[in-house]
């Protein structure tokens, strides 16, 4: 089968398109042929081998996986002797679990219990595809929050992959929310439910008096510092990168007041697959994409999405138009 590999870290251009072995399920597995699948901010990350710490997860000289990709979409193609759910034919979506990777090919195989369930009805491979990372990874900041209905919650990057989840899961929960981002985006961020938007080219949130419940920075670029003033006396600042965070979730734990919660490492389930695949049936969740790419092109799509410019998700097709 075609698979994107990386043999050593380094800039986009270590990607490759390359002939592997088309990989054999186990009996409590089943093979997709994937049709769709993305570039994520973890991708890139991993490609890069930064932050340099990273590697020891990653493979310390060189990377030990050697295909990236986590989300998919495509069509159960084969199943193990064990396999019960899904059988061939069957459309699915999904993501791999936390720290594997495979989906930058033609083919992967996954566990029956891995985060993967049938595609919800009309929606396509390529949006499908673009469902579970950004919303996993919402969805893990928002719960340990204790968001709940009426509560004011800011999501700061409200445009990214995270960011557009964000707005959504927590319009979900009944929170009031207000959305920053950059003006292009302003329009997006209210069709996805935000009851207030704030363009962070013409006004800095934290000097115009207001005060919410939850600050959740989706894009790594505010602080608990600059965010402190904006909080509400027990509110929380939810953050997704910058190592500082973890120190200042374990300090602000011990004390009184105001917090920092940085929930990692990620936690891909298939109850939470299942569960955005309701709120979609139901017209409740959808997947923002801003390009898509073939297969073949990974390295442009992956320059583009280190430009951290995208607006939700960039997708990589796989023999389909
Ligand atoms: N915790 C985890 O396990 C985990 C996993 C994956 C990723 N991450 C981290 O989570 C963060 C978000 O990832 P993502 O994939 O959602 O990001 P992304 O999609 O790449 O975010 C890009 C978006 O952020 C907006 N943006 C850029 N600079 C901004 C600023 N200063 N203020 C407000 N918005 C800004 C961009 O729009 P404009 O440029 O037009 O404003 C763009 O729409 C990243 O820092 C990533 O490293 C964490």
């Amino acid at each position: 089968m075609r698979a994107v590999v990386f043999d050593t870290y380094g800039a986009p251009e270590v990607l490759r398109l390359e002939e592997v072995e088309r990989p054999v399920p186990k009996a409590d597995e089943v093979r997709v042929k994937i049709h769709a699948t993305t570039v994520t901010r973890s991708d890139c990350a991993v490609r890069a081998g930064k932050p340099f710490i990273s590697r020891f997860f990653t493979g310390l000289r060189r990377p030990k996986q050697r295909i990236l990709g986590t989300e998919l979409a495509g069509e159960v193609e084969a199943v193990g002797a064990a396999v019960s759910e899904f059988a061939v034919g069957d459309h699915v979506f999904g993501t791999t679990s936390a720290f594997r990777f495979g989906t930058h090919a033609e083919f992967i195989c996954m566990q029956e219990s891995a985060p993967l369930a049938h595609k919800p009805a009309g929606m396509s491979f390529e949006e499908a595809a673009a469902v579970c990372d950004g919303a996993i990874l919402a969805l893990m900041c928002l719960r340990p929050a204790g968001l709940r209905k009426g509560q004011r919650i800011l999501v700061y990057g409200a445009s990214g992959s995270i960011g557009t989840a964000g707005v959504q899961l927590a319009g979900y929960f009944q929170a009031d929310v207000t959305a920053v981002c950059n003006t292009k985006n302003l329009e997006l961020a209210r069709s996805l439910g935000a009851d207030r938007v704030i363009d962070y080219t013409q006004e800095d949130f934290t000097k115009n008096g207001e005060t919410y419940d939850v600050i959740f920075d989706a894009v790594g670029k505010h602080s608990f510092k600059r965010c402190q003033g904006s909080l509400k006396r027990d509110g929380v600042y939810l953050a997704t990168d910058g190592l500082r965070n973890l120190f200042l979730a374990l300090w602000t734990s011990r004390l009184g007041g105001k917090k920092v919660l940085f929930p990692i490492p990620p936690r891909y389930t298939k109850k939470d697959v299942l569960f955005l695949k309701e709120l979609i049936e139901t017209g409740r969740y959808r997947a923002v994409i801003d390009r898509r790419y073939p297969l073949e092109e990974v390295v442009e799509a992956t320059r583009y999405v280190e430009t951290k410019q995208k607006t939700g998700n960039v997708v990589l097709t796989i023999g389909i138009a």
